[in-house]
Formats: C-alpha cells, structure tokens, sequence
C-alpha cells in the first residue's frame, strides 16, 4: 500500500493508576506524535488515538492500598496524564478512556461477535487460585511469588517484571496472595479462552513475509528487527500458540456479556486494545466523521506505537482478534521502541529514581522552552532499536550543544543581522548563483529527514534537522556578511546572504515541527509567519525545490525572541542549578542504598564470648612485601611483651615503607595460620568500608605495646 488515503495512529493506553514518566514518554508517545505531526504536515488524513486504560488488578490494587474507590484512582490519574501529554505537546486527537461507556459497549459487541461466530473462544473449566479469607480469585497481579524463569521472588501471576517472561499463576513458585499474604487455595472457575492457536499459521506469513489472504500487505523489511524476532520467539516457541483466557473472576472491568459470565469480566488485556475502536468511534462522532473509514477500508493505515512490553499483545493477540471479527484492518506496523533507562538504572517509582512528566514539568517550570529541551534529549537518545540511557549531563550536552549552539544561534544571528541592517525587512536578492552550493546540499538533506522519518528513524531524522542548520551556519560564516556590511552596507552579497538564511530559517521553522513544535511557532512568530497548518511541509519542500521564496522579499520579520537559553551560563547559573539538583538527588539515593546494602549486623554473641578474644595495642616495626601475593604484606609487630609476625591483607591499600610505627590492635589469641609459607601469629585490626577498602584501627598516638583491649 503506497499511498494510504487515511492513517490511524495509536500510542498504547497507560494504566491510569500512576503517572507516567519519561521512559513512557520516550518509548510510546513521543515516537507516535514526530511521526503524526510528520504525516499532518504533509497533509495526510490523520487520527491519533490514546486514553486511559483503566481496567486491571493493577488499578483495584492500588485503590485498595490507599484506601480510596478505583474510580477515585483511574480520574485522578487519567487527568494528570492528560494534561502532561498535553503540556508537553503531545497531540493526540482523542484522549479517550475505557472506563468509557461507549468502550464498554464496543468491547462488549467485540466479544459477542466472536463468541456468536463459534470456533473462536473455548470455554474451561480450570483449577485457579482463590483467598479463602478474601472470598476471591486471584488473577494476575493479585498474586505473587518466585518467577519460575529468573528466581525473582515479586513475580506477579501474569508477568516478572524482572526478566519479561509471561507467566500464568500456577507457574509460578511459592505463591502468596497479595491481599492477605496468605497461600491460596486451587478452586475450579469456568472461563473463556481465544483460541490463539488457530491464528497461528498466517500470523506467520503476515509476521515473516508481509503476506495476508494470499496478498501482500506490507514489507517486514519495514519493520523493526526485534519486534519481528520477539514475535518469532512467540509464534516457534515451544508448543507454539496456545488459547489464551481472556475473562477474569473480579468485579472491576466489562462484565462478560453472555451466559454464564455473571461475576466475570473481560481481561484487561482483551479490552484495552478494543479502546483503540472506541477512542475512534468517540472521536468521528465529535467530528462527524465515520470511524470505520479509519478501521475497515483499505484505503486507511492502521499504525501502534508501543514499548517492547506490548509487543505480543499489538502483533499477536490483538491483530488475531481482529482478523477473527473479520472486517478490520491490520496494522501496517508495529514500530516499538526498547526501553529507556534513567542514568543507568531502570526507572523506579518506589526508589525515587527517574522523573515523572509532570514532575519535570513543575520542576523546571522556569526553564527557558522546558518542553523542547526535554523532547530533544529524549530524541537524540530514543531507545529505537536498543535500550537507552537518560542522563543529566547528556540533556545538558544536547541542549548547550545542538540547541543552542546550533540552530538557536544560527536563527538568532540571522535575525539580528536582519534587524540590524534592514530593519527586519527581508532584502530582495539578485544573482543569487553563489548559493547553488548550498540549495542543492540542503536539498539533498531534506531528502534524508523524510528518509528517516518514513522508516521510524527519529534520531537520524533529527540530527538531519540539524545537519541543515549547521549548512545555514557554516554559509552565513562563509560569506561573512558582517565583515563586508561594515565598509559596504548596501551590498548585494550581504543582501543576498541574509535573504537566503532567512530560507533556511523558514524551512527550519516547519521542519522543527514535528520535533519541537513549541520552537517551531516562536520561530514563525519571529518570522511574522502564519501558524504551521496541515501540508506545510509538502508547500515548502516544493518551495525549496523550485527556488520559490519560503520568507518572500519585503517581507517584514520581528525582534529576535529567546528560543533556548545555554544551561552553562557563567552569569546565570540558576539552569545549571536545576540540573546539579537532580543529580544531587540521584546521588543521595545511591548513597542510601550503599548504606542499606552495608553488611547487617551479626548474631547476639553473649559478653563471654566477646572476653575470649585477646586484643592487644601493638606497633609495627617493619614490613615488606610478600612475594607472589601482591595482597599481602608481611609485618613484624611489637606487642611490648614479644615480637610477633603478621601477614595481612593490606598491600593494596598501603606501602610497606609508609607503615613503620603505625600503631595498631593485634588480634593476639588467634591460632597461627601459614598463609603463603609464612607462619602468621596474630590478626591486625582493619575497618572496612563499602566499597572493601581497609584502614587500621589503633589506640590514640603514645599508647604502649601489649595493653589488652576490653
Ligand atoms: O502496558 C500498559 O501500560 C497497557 N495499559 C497498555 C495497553 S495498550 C492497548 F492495548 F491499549
Ligand atoms: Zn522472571
């Protein structure tokens, strides 16, 4: 399919029972919105779809815990969501949720469809695990214990979150309901189950080869290896496919709309999908338009952008139940990114560790363009085809940089020099052959930035961005203008080089769209352009191609207006602060958990076995060297009474020489030992910190040799 009539994008449903951070927002949201933006800036017919999924155990359980209703959970935290995504320019056409009635009603229809259909579900009769205390069954994450796979001991019974595996309850090892604690009983439940294995056979053709029904329907080339390979792993596995349950035994969700289905409801998994219908079903009839153009007609591109979490779900299940409803589209791509991390650790709400969307937002709430700095760094490092990393120092590279140092100064200058020499009134250029160069560089650079965008390739696609504001720097250095403005003010090479930066300039402020949006309108503020509508891009591009003005000539441009302003700044350190905050912060939590981690204290001893031990003051008189052991050192030691020799485990961290005379407490009941032939007649005392390094415990300065110690 080359040219789709229309697209529908989708970015995976968070679980509105917390807030999202900046992993979220690099692995789904952030990708999904660059490449709508892209689309509608070449004015494609586009719907981007998101909302809350607000089904689950993990939302009742954490209602539980706060002791308030799930539904005070899924509101308070679909709206904080909402606004996040919305403050840092996220677009989404619809942020729907399922706690929706029109949701409840469209998945509903979706599992009768399929249940009338016959040959699609199963139903069993099987042994789950129940609380007897709780009078309740226990799915998913209701129950937990050791992961059968990695040995992690917080395995919930659908998922370990430590090593991704998929799991069911009964696999998993010593488990413990998380209501009580308590171990659960087996109690037989009936259930429905899709039946996954039947799909098996041409979700392999689709997956490997692209072949749907006997036609080709998209390349898997254009698909990403690992998700492609997860799949493969999924679909060759042992055993291949098997059905699937896809009702529960609680009482928050979708009740199961048939026969027998009486406190039941639809696994989450099972509907939050479907909450991609009725976020467009939703949507068309705000804006009335028909949503199955966007699902059902082949003209239409069906697009989910997720975490590599999601990924069985969005290439497995979720297009199975689609084609076993029968008259829907299947995605064309799944372009799922791999995950982030945040300064070398996986992000982690109970250890503090990471920053949550709105949390950046408060907190750097005074920082100049707070919204762009954040989105490039986490583009220049999106986790596309492996795991990333987030860092501190690294947002503050990027942004000094690329951003400011880049493509701020570079659209800074130009508007300087234009107000300072024309009065913000662009000059008409003539004979404008020297900048062929530069035209045909650039034009080669716009081809790579659609290149990379079309293929999910956002970093690429954004250094490309950048590639063509260093073209505008290195020719506004080139040319100079300044030198030759300052003997010859009305020359035609300073007036045909600012009319061309200001080209660069005006393709500049549509190509930041799709990646800094909020950059992207202060820039045609400073340009006293229109606002950037649908099919921009594709105006200027055959703008740049044909030699049409982007900035026409006579046209007046503003004042200069800040776009980034440098974290590193000698004269205004309050950027660099906010920065130093957050690592200190980082700091303080790895210094706690060191603590934590220091070794517990032993066993009670009782005082009898403490006078055993014969501590006496000693000093060493010599040292040297053990040979073949470079830990060890050799030490003859006073102890006022005799002289006895050591070896001890200090080479490491002193020089024979350097400890001479230094006092110390010698462990002198300890039964000899040969340690590297050398016969060793005592123990020095040494303190050890945590990362193993020793220091020597002695008496004050001027203690005598032999005294005990008690
Ligand atoms: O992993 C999650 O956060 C799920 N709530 C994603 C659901 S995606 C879709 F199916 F709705
Ligand atoms: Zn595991």
């Amino acid at each position: 399919m080359n040219d789709p009539k229309r697209y529908l994008i989708t970015s995976a449903l968070p679980y509105a029972n917390g807030a999202l951070h900046l992993g979220h927002l690099a692995g789904a949201y952030l990708p999904a919105d660059i490449y709508v933006r892209y689309l509608r800036l070449l004015g494609k017919d586009v719907v981007f779809v998101c909302g809350s999924d607000e089904h689950g155990a993990a939302i009742t359980i954490r209602a539980k815990k706060e002791g308030v209703s799930p539904k005070d959970i899924i509101d308070k935290y679909h709206e904080l969501n909402k606004s996040s995504f919305e403050r840092l320019g996220v677009s989404f056409d619809i942020y729907h949720r399922t706690s929706a009635a029109l949701h409840h009603e469209t998945a509903q229809e979706f599992f009768k469809n399929l249940y009338d259909k016959g040959g699609e579900f199963e139903e069993k009769t099987s042994e789950q695990y129940y609380d007897e205390g709780f009078d309740q069954f226990l799915a998913d994450r209701y129950i937990v214990g050791t992961c059968p796979k990695c040995s992690h001991e917080e395995a919930y019974g659908d998922q370990c979150e430590n090593c991704g595996s998929t799991l069911s309850p009964t696999e998993l090892i010593n488990p413990k309901s998380t209501l009580s604690g308590n171990v659960p009983v087996l109690r037989k439940t009936k259930h429905w189950f899709f039946k996954l294995d039947k799909h098996e056979a041409w979700l392999r053709d689709w997956i490997k080869d692209g072949i749907l029904d006997g036609a080709k329907h998209h390349d898997p080339k254009d698909w990403k290896k690992h998700v492609i390979g997860q799949c493969l792993s999924w679909l060759d596995g042992e055993g291949g496919l098997q059905p699937r349950s896809i009702t529960r035994d609680l009482s928050w969700g979708i009740p199961v709309p048939v026969e027998g289905g009486e406190g039941k409801v639809l696994y989450v998994w099972f509907d939050a999908p479907i909450g991609y219908i009725s976020a467009t079903k939703q949507w068309a009839k705000d804006n009335g338009k028909n949503w199955e153009d966007y699902w059902k007609s082949e003209d239409s591109q069906l697009l989910h952008f997720i975490g590599k979490d999601n990924i069985v779900f969005h290439c497995i299940v979720f297009p199975s139940m689609l084609k076993a409803h029968g008259d829907y589209q299947l995605p064309t791509n799944v372009p799922a990114n791999q995950f982030l991390n945040f300064e070398g650790r996986k992000f982690s709400k109970s250890k503090g560790w990471g920053i949550e969307q709105h949390q950046y937002l408060e907190e750097f709430k005074d920082f100049p363009n707070k919204e762009d700095a954040l989105r490039y760094a986490l583009i220049r490092n999106m986790p596309e085809s492996k795991d990333s990393d987030f860092r501190w120092d690294e947002f503050t590279d990027f942004h000094d940089n690329e951003l400011v140092a880049n493509l701020g100064n570079f659209i800074n200058r130009v508007v300087v020099l234009m107000n300072k020499y024309y009065e913000g009134k662009v000059p008409v250029a003539v004979e404008n052959n020297a900048f062929a160069k530069e035209r045909a560089k650039i034009q080669t650079l716009l081809a790579d930035y659609q290149n990379e965008l079309e293929h999910f390739n956002f970093r690429k696609a954004v250094l490309t961005l950048m590639s063509i504001s260093s073209e505008g720097n290195l020719y506004l250095q080139d040319v100079s203008p300044w030198k030759l403005w300052k003997t010859e003010p009305e020359s035609q090479i300073v007036k045909n080089c600012l009319h061309n930066c200001l080209q660069i300039v005006g393709l500049l402020s549509v190509l930041t769209k799709p990646f800094l949006p909020f950059t992207a309108e202060k820039i045609r503020k400073t340009l006293q352009l229109p606002a950037i509508k649908n099919g921009d891009l594709k105006t200027i591009l055959g703008q740049w191609e044909t030699g049409v003005e982007i900035v026409p000539a006579e046209h007046q441009i503003s004042e200069p207006a800040l776009l980034f302003a440098k974290i590193n700044d000698r004269k205004d350190t309050s950027r660099l602060a906010l920065i130093n905050a957050q690592k200190e912060q980082l700091a303080a939590i790895l210094e706690a958990d060191k603590a934590s981690e220091r070794e517990p204290v032993k066993p009670t001893i009782e005082f009898d076995d403490f006078t055993k031990l014969d501590i006496r003051t000693g000093t060493i008189i010599a040292a040297e060297k053990v040979a073949k052991a470079n830990k060890l050192l050799q030490l003859k030691v006073d102890l006022g009474f005799e002289e006895r020799t050591v070896v001890s485990g200090i080479a490491k961290f002193y020089k024979p020489e350097d400890i001479i005379g230094q006092q110390v407490l010698v462990l002198a009941n300890l039964a000899p030992r040969k340690l590297r032939g050398i016969l060793s007649e005592g123990m020095i005392l040494m303190a050890e910190d945590e990362t193993g390094k020793l220091c020597f415990v002695s008496p004050e300065k001027g203690w005598g040799n032999g005294f005990g110690v008690s």
